[in-house]
This record gives C-alpha cells, structure tokens and sequence, in this order.
C-alpha cells in the first residue's frame, strides 16, 4: 500500500481516465482582526472560567471583528495575501467563491463585495456554504473548473464573523468561535497535482445539531425573532462532538485510501479546528503522530470556513510544508457536512 517517500504517485483522478490539466494552490494568505478575546476577558461575560474552557476545548483566545469590518473585510485581507503570494493581480481572477456561513448580507453575495474590493472585475463571484465544511468544498469545485480548463485563475476564500451571529449570553457557545479569513490561489501548474482527491460528504437528518433558526425563510426577522434569540446559533455540543469524531476519521481514511497512500507518507494534517479533543481522538484514530497534526484553536478559536484556511496559510508561512509534501485537510460543521482533502503543495 505505502510506497517510498520519494515517490511521485498517480493523481487517482488518473483512474477515471480523466484527461484535465493539473492544478495547484499556488498562493495562500490568511487575516485575523487585532481584537483578542481572551478566556479571562470571557469568564467577566459568563459563568465559565479559563480552566473550563482550556481543558474542554483547548481554545485560549480568540479574535474579534471590529463593529465597522465585515466578512467581505476580512475575506478582502486574506486574498490579497493569497494573490501577493501567488504573484498575481486582481485582472487575472477568473472566479472568486467566498466560503461562509455570515455573509456581509442575505445577498448580494460575499463574494461579489469581495470582488469589488479586490478590483477582480472580470471575475465571477458566488457564495457557498457548507458551514465549517465550506473551503474544501470550494477547493474542489474550484479545482474543477481549472482542470476542465474553464479557468486559469480561481481565488477561494473562508471567511466568517461568527461573533455576528454568537450568543454572548449563551455560555455553551460563546467560548468556542471566532472571526477571521484565509485564502487559496488555484491555478494549472506544470507537474503538479494539487487536491489529489476531496471526499465530500453531508447527511441533513442531523440539520437540527447545529443550526441558526432566524433570519431565513422559515423565521424570518420580526420583533418575536429577536426577543426570542432566533438570530444566534444554537448547538447540541454532546452529539456534534460525537459526529465530528466519527465523520473526520472516515473522510479521512476514504481521502487516503483513493490516493493508496497510509497516513505516514502525510506531512502534516490539518483538521477543523473546532475542538482540541475531536482533533486529539481524529490522530488516534488515524494512527497520526502529534508531530504531524497542526493545530492553531489554541490562538483562534473554531473559524468556520476559515478554520483550515488560516491553518493551511500558517502551516505554509512557517515552513511546516515544502513543495511536493502531501497535506491531508479534514474537515467537519453543519449540515452536517463533512470533508478530507490530500493535497501534494
Ligand atoms: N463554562 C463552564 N461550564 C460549561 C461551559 C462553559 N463555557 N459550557 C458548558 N458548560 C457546562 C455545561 O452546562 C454542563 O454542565 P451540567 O453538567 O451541569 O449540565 C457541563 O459543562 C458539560 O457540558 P457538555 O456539553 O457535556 O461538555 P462537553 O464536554 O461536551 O463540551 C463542547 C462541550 C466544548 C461544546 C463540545 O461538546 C464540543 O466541542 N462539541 C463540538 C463542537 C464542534 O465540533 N463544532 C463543529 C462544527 S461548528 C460549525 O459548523 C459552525
């Protein structure tokens, strides 16, 4: 099953007969606000404590948007990075999709603003939301339009201010998320093979684990809505934990699987980071090693979509992965929804 390190393997796209071109990440940027938010700062909002926070979840801290910065904000930060990184300018864009669940607005989409912001004039632009789920879902439907030569430039973000939507009163949820954006630049490039392969997956019987009740149309905005909390999530944390164990291991070992590769030829694997427990019993599931596991919950909290892209971009930044190194993405979050991406970077 394992071959040598060095090894080139088949893309198992290649299985089908599948004759696209190859695509790669060739840029990643992410951004956080400056506003820290931390354990203490919490335990004065809420009955909770530093203690109970860091052993439950290993969160610290977390970063706050400012009243007047918007997901497009953050979104517009992180591509900019990711496009500095990828050497490209706004013209080259051929499609922006912003991953998240707390868009500027209901519509126009995210990722029109973010267009507008960037100068990506040319660009399509759409919205996806698959909750946490979100940017490997966009990786992959980004990936396909490069490989079916649709287009040659494609910009994906994750971007989220889940302060906009947290009850701050609500003690359960309030100490595990956070705001900030990372960013992909995927283009076709020589010999590389980029997503190897992107398990996706979604189950909606289990919609009501973790949900926003208000603002849609089933409730939408009235005065009732708001005196009755409509508009925060709402999370059942037991059976979410439970789900997002079971559902990151098995996307991950179908990802591995297809590549026919076992999880030491991995470089570094970087789970949602929604929980430094699911991430703890994801490794010994998988039979990884703490070295290989990269974990940044710590700093800022559960991200959303923008969870794995802002660990993608540091893990980059800080050498944790070199070129031709595989990475193994997995990710979890409502729907449910659920995903593992093998990455050769
Ligand atoms: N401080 C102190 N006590 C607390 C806090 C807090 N912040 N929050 C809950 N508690 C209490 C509860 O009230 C409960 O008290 P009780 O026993 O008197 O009723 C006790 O702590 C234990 O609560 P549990 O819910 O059983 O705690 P658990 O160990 O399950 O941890 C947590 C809760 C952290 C939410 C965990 O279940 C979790 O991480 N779940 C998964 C979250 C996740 O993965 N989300 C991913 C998707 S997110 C997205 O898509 C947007």
């Amino acid at each position: 099953m394992s071959s040598s390190p060095h090894t080139k393997f088949k893309n198992p796209r290649a299985k089908f007969n599948f004759q696209g071109r190859t695509c790669s990440i060739t840029g990643v940027g992410s951004y956080v606000p400056s506003k820290v938010l931390t354990n203490a700062d919490l335990a004065r909002m809420v009955d909770t404590s530093d203690e109970w926070i860091t052993t439950r979840t290993g969160i610290k801290e977390r970063r706050l948007a400012a009243k007047t910065e918007f997901t497009s904000d953050l979104a517009t930060q992180a591509a900019q990075r990711a496009m500095h990184k990828a050497g490209i300018t706004a013209s080259q864009i051929d499609l922006i999709i912003v991953a998240t669940i707390t868009p500027d607005m209901p519509f126009p989409s995210t990722a029109c603003l973010v267009q507008q912001k960037i100068g990506a004039h040319r660009a399509a632009a759409f919205d996806l939301e698959a909750a946490c789920s979100g940017f490997i879902y966009a990786l992959e439907i980004a990936q396909q339009f490069i490989m079916s030569r649709t287009y040659d430039t494609v910009l994906v973000v994750g971007a989220e201010k889940l302060s906009s939507i947290v009850d701050w009163e609500d003690r359960n949820t309030c100490v595990l998320f956070g705001d900030g954006a990372g960013a992909a630049v995927l283009q076709n490039r020589a010999n590389a093979h980029g997503l190897l392969t992107a398990v996706m997956g979604a189950d909606g019987q289990k919609a009501d684990l973790l949900f926003m009740p208000g603002g849609g149309s089933r409730c939408p905005a009235s005065a009732d809505s708001v005196a009755s909390r409509l508009h925060y999530l709402r999370m059942e944390g037991k059976e979410t934990f439970k789900n997002a164990v079971q559902a990151m291991h098995t996307a991950a070992e179908e990802a591995l699987r297809r590549c026919e590769i076992d999880i030491s030829r991995i470089k570094c694997i970087i789970p949602h980071q929604a929980n430094r427990r699911i991430i703890d019993a994801v490794a010994e599931r998988l039979g990884a090693t703490p070295e290989q596991m990269f974990v940044n919950l710590h700093k800022y909290g559960n991200t959303s979509a923008a969870s794995v892209a802002i660990a993608l971009d540091e893990a980059v930044t800080s050498g944790r992965v070199h070129r031709g190194d595989l990475i193994l993405l997995i990710v979890f979050g409502a729907g449910l929804t659920w995903g593992a991406a093998v990455i050769e970077w």
